[in-house]
């Protein structure tokens, strides 16, 4: 039963996804239908510093007038991954009709005191924007700006207190907004803001399934450097596979070549062996378990699933625009999360008990918890300073309570199945030459043959692969671009596979080479060292490309950075290592060993 269920063939797994986050995700599913003077809802949203995107808060943390009670205030129900990356929808109760125009109406008026139009101030002068849904689409405006007054002769903050938005509209349906700010006043102690609105309406042909077009930015997305750095990171796997095969088919050919004859003769064998320097020497020591093999077991095991994860939630989004909608796709990440953990606990529990580890228990909890704890522990870190800046990116309870409970009862019991299958299944020792008692002494060698070198090398070309696409996925992350390429990226996740794949034998070989038979976590080095270029890549677009102030901005810049950077280290540190392993045993299975 149990096993069978697990089995599933595909599409039922994207439909389990599927519902899952339909669950999860807002309620708002409503048909975007209009008739007659039906009422729309102007949902405020958020505001904070333009260059800081994390940084948001509640529109009514600046103390913008408004015309309803404050306990009276109608939240909009938003889903898990809405709430995660911090929406906080708020009916602004300004009366919009459909097709209904308004001119310059009164929304509310106020008194500023000294200390509103002091937060008006410094709101103004660090540039902070604020975020409308109306009908599901966002529109953005900035709170007020900073010019020569007219009286005094330096700058000034003028706070804009007209809003014009244009909607577009197709038959019964809302196509585009457009917000635009107007009316700027002097903010000073006493001024009395008047805020207005106007609404105008138009009629457009544009349908209905295309509104959302216009938020991506197709000529920077599409642009010749994105293509060409495809084509770029293509023509390079090409040429590195074969140099691999190429390679390794010669060298080997020639070692095994001169195996044979060896073993014709004795003499020569004698002769060959005690001449002899290479990989062949090692075969008593090659398969002896790694030290830290609990450790290893969950690295493995975590990394198998996030590949697993990023292919699956990347195919997923290919498959519909859910850009379009708010935290369906951080929904969809968590949810599949949750689902792919019996693959870790499948490829954690097979790998400790080829390797006749005793302790499976120990690894099998470490497979379950090594991510997600490492990860819930920065987002708690994360959350208790946004809580003290009060900011909206803090996590109210319940949803992390939903998360722990994600976790616990379905990720924690799927790992646990997976490993108990794993080790049933994929457990069988198949390793080609036996163990020697006492392991060999692994000698010196110059610098370029040590470990570490190898491990920094190694990261090096499959970081070239995909740093152009970096470069795309952190615009969208830190600058308000919405990224909809995911074909291009499934072509980078694609290719940074098989690059990592190879280098990691091509290293593999190498160290192997060097009689250092202390392989295992070296080639997970080789692999995972890419995380630690992209780290440094981050590190650099910090500096140089952004312009994020503040503790609150830099904690969540390098928080979930950290957290990108261990997931890409474990992906592809499992992506090489596996790759590694069957090299290794290919290699030594065509070798007598005793
Ligand atoms: C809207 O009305 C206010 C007074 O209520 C006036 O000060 C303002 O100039 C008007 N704005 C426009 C764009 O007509
Ligand atoms: C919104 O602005 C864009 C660009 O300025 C313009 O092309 C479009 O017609 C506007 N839409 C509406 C509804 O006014």
């Amino acid at each position: 039963m149990i096993i069978q269920r697990f089995f599933l063939p595909q599409h039922v797994f994207a439909f389990i996804v599927l519902a899952s986050i339909s669950l999860l995700a807002s309620a708002s599913q409503r048909d975007h239908k209009y008739a007659g003077d039906d009422a729309i809802t102007l949902w405020v949203n958020k505001v904070g510093p333009y260059n800081n995107p994390q940084e948001t808060y509640n529109y009514y943390y600046l103390p913008f007038c408004k015309h309803f009670e404050d306990d009276k205030a109608e939240h909009s129900w938003g889903g898990l991954g809405e709430v995660l990356q911090g929406n906080e929808l708020i009916n602004s109760e300004i009366g919009i009709k459909f097709q209904g125009a308004v001119k310059n109406e009164t929304i509310c008026s106020q008194k500023l005191s000294k200390e509103h139009a002091s937060t008006f101030i410094d709101a103004i002068e660090r540039q902070y924007w604020y975020e409308l849904f109306l009908d599901d689409l966002p529109m953005w405006g900035f709170v007020g700006e900073i010019k020569k007054g007219v009286k005094e002769r330096k700058e000034v903050a003028y706070i804009f207190t007209h809003k014009v938005i244009d909607i577009s509209y197709n038959n019964d349906r809302i196509i585009q907004v457009n917000l635009t700010s107007d009316n700027a006043i002097l903010v000073e102690e006493g001024a009395t803001l008047t805020f207005t609105y106007t609404v105008n309406w138009f009629k457009t042909t544009v349908p209905f399934h295309r509104r959302f077009e216009r938020y991506l930015d197709y000529s920077f997305f599409e642009h010749k450097i994105h293509w060409f750095s495809i084509f770029n990171s293509f023509m390079m796997v090409i040429f590195l596979t074969g140099l691999v095969a190429i390679i390794l088919m010669r060298t080997l050919r020639k070692d095994y070549a001169r195996y044979a004859k060896s073993d014709d003769d004795m003499e020569s064998l004698d002769r060959d062996l005690t001449e002899e320097s290479g990989w062949k020497l090692v075969h008593g020591d090659v398969f002896r378990p790694p030290q830290g093999l609990v450790l290893l077991a969950a690295c493995v095991g975590t990394g198998s699933q996030l590949a697993m994860l990023s292919l699956s939630v990347i195919l997923l989004t290919i498959t519909g625009n859910y850009f379009e909608e708010r935290g369906t796709i951080l929904t969809a990440f968590i949810v599949c999360y949750a689902l792919t953990s019996f693959i870790g606990g499948f490829f954690s529990g097979g790998f400790y008990a080829r390797h006749e580890g005793r302790f499976w228990i120990r690894a099998m909890l470490l497979t379950a918890s090594l991510f997600p704890g490492i990860c819930f522990g920065i987002a708690f870190l994360l959350n208790t300073i946004a809580i003290f800046y009060h900011s909206l990116a803090a996590v109210p309870f319940g949803y992390i309570m939903a998360v722990l409970l994600l976790w616990a009862f379905i990720s924690f019991p799927l790992c646990l199945i997976g490993t108990v299958l794993g080790r049933n299944w994929n457990a069988a020792p198949d390793f080609p030459c036996r163990v020697k008692r006492i392991p060999s002494p692994v000698p010196e060698r110059s610098w370029y043959l040590r470990p570490w070198a190898i491990c920094l090398a190694g990261g090096l070309l499959p970081f070239g692969s995909i740093f152009i696409e970096m470069y795309f996925i952190f615009t969208s992350f830190w600058g308000y671009k919405v990224y909809y390429v995911y074909g291009f990226m499934l072509l980078v996740v694609l290719i940074l596979m098989i690059v990592t794949a190879c280098v990691t034998i091509v290293g593999t070989y190498f160290l192997l080479n060097a009689e250092n038979h202390l392989w295992h976590w070296t080639s997970f080095g080789i692999s995972s060292s890419t995380a630690f270029y992209v780290a440094l890549y981050a590190l650099h677009y910090f500096l140089f490309k952004t312009k994020m102030t503040g503790l609150l901005q830099t904690c969540f810049y390098f928080g979930y950075t950290s957290m990108f950077c261990l997931g890409l280290a474990l992906m592809c540190g499992a992506v090489g290592y596996v790759a590694a392993a069957s090299f290794v045993r290919t290699i030594y299975r065509n070798v007598k060993c005793d």
